[in-house]
């Protein structure tokens, strides 16, 4: 295949694998989907970069705990797959000083929107990165890295996955820690053919545009293998007129197991300090919705040697 050609499909896979988070469209809406919105997450992650900003690590503080967004920063978190700023920027504002690293320019662009609003001692604490959570070289070191909200599963290969482990312990101080989410696979719900059905999400959502969303999920395709299903996501955009846009957010997304993840973080030169199943710091159970990873750098390890091919 010539240069040009091999580069151009390399590219399309790329986008395909970082979640298809490529048209502004739905960047746009990303950030008025009811459940992303509502997500039980933010107080956590915030938590999170609060607690290792004081030196070493002791459990998050509550809501009412957060300092003020006045005073100097104190952690400096990077957060990987920052998107349109959900999580980056309630940690700002709560003094944190804090890198995102996306790589779609569509999210980044909303973000900077965002960002543009707020007040200039937040604005002066943010900085954010165009660029792969499996190759990056931000030339420091952070106290905290997080994940927040499942890019890792967007992430399709071991190679990928263990590149991406990789980047992040190069970039975390001594002491550091990794901290991410990834949702608790359901075997029934992975392998259900109902699922290949669109199923609703939710209805009547007006836009900020005055248009009402609906939105369907389903499986395209199931590829039991390599641990990853098609996903498409499809809005429907109606106006006053009865007029309705399709918008669809298609993307493979990537499973992984309790012990699969924590063997890949010990590859990586990672030990599993904790393993939460929910936002609340409850234990990880059967019946947990997420595996929330806090990892810690594994003091003398190497790096990993490459994978072989999934
Ligand atoms: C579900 S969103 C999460 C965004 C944000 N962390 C949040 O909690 O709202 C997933 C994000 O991961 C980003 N992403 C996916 N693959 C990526 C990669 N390889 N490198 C950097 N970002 C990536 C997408 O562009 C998208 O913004």
């Amino acid at each position: 295949m010539a240069l040009a050609a091999r580069e151009g499909k390399e590219k399309a896979v790329k986008a395909a694998s970082s979640g298809g988070y490529v048209d502004e469209r739905l960047a746009w809406l990303y950030d008025q989907v009811p459940a992303y919105v509502s997500r039980e997450d933010v107080e956590f992650f915030v938590g999170e970069a609060v607690a290792c900003g004081g030196g070493g690590w002791r459990p998050a503080p509550g809501p009412k705990a957060l300092p003020s967004a006045s005073g100097s920063p104190r952690a400096a978190v990077l957060e990987l797959g920052c998107g349109t700023g959900r999580v980056l920027l309630p940690t700002a504002r709560a003094g944190i000083e804090i890198t995102g690293l996306d790589l779609s320019e569509a999210m980044l662009g909303r973000l900077r929107a965002k960002l543009a609003a707020e007040p200039e001692e937040v604005q002066r604490r943010v900085r954010l990165v165009h660029g792969d959570m499996c190759g990056f070289d931000l030339g420091r070191r952070f106290a905290l890295i997080t994940i927040p909200f499942r890019p890792f599963q967007h992430l399709i290969t071991v190679e990928e996955q263990m590149a991406c482990l990789t980047c992040a312990r190069r970039h975390l101080a001594d002491g550091g820690r990794l901290v991410f989410d990834v949702f608790n696979p359901d075997l029934g719900k992975l392998a259900d053919p109902a699922r290949r059905t669109e199923a609703e999400d939710f209805s009547g959502v007006r836009l900020a545009d005055g248009r009402t969303a609906r939105r369907t999920h389903r499986f395209v395709a199931r590829h039991q293998a390599e641990q990853y299903n098609d996903i498409e996501m499809a809005y429907y955009l109606t106006d006053a007129e009865g007029r309705t846009e399709r918008v669809v957010h298609a993307f493979p997304f990537r499973h992984v197991f309790r012990y699969e993840m924590e063997h890949l973080l010990a590859r990586c030169g990672f030990r599993v300090a904790k393993l939460f199943g929910n936002f609340d710091r409850s234990p990880f159970t059967d019946a947990s919705p997420q595996m929330i990873f806090v990892a810690e750098k594994s003091e003398g390890a190497q790096e990993p040697e490459r994978t072989s091919k999934p």
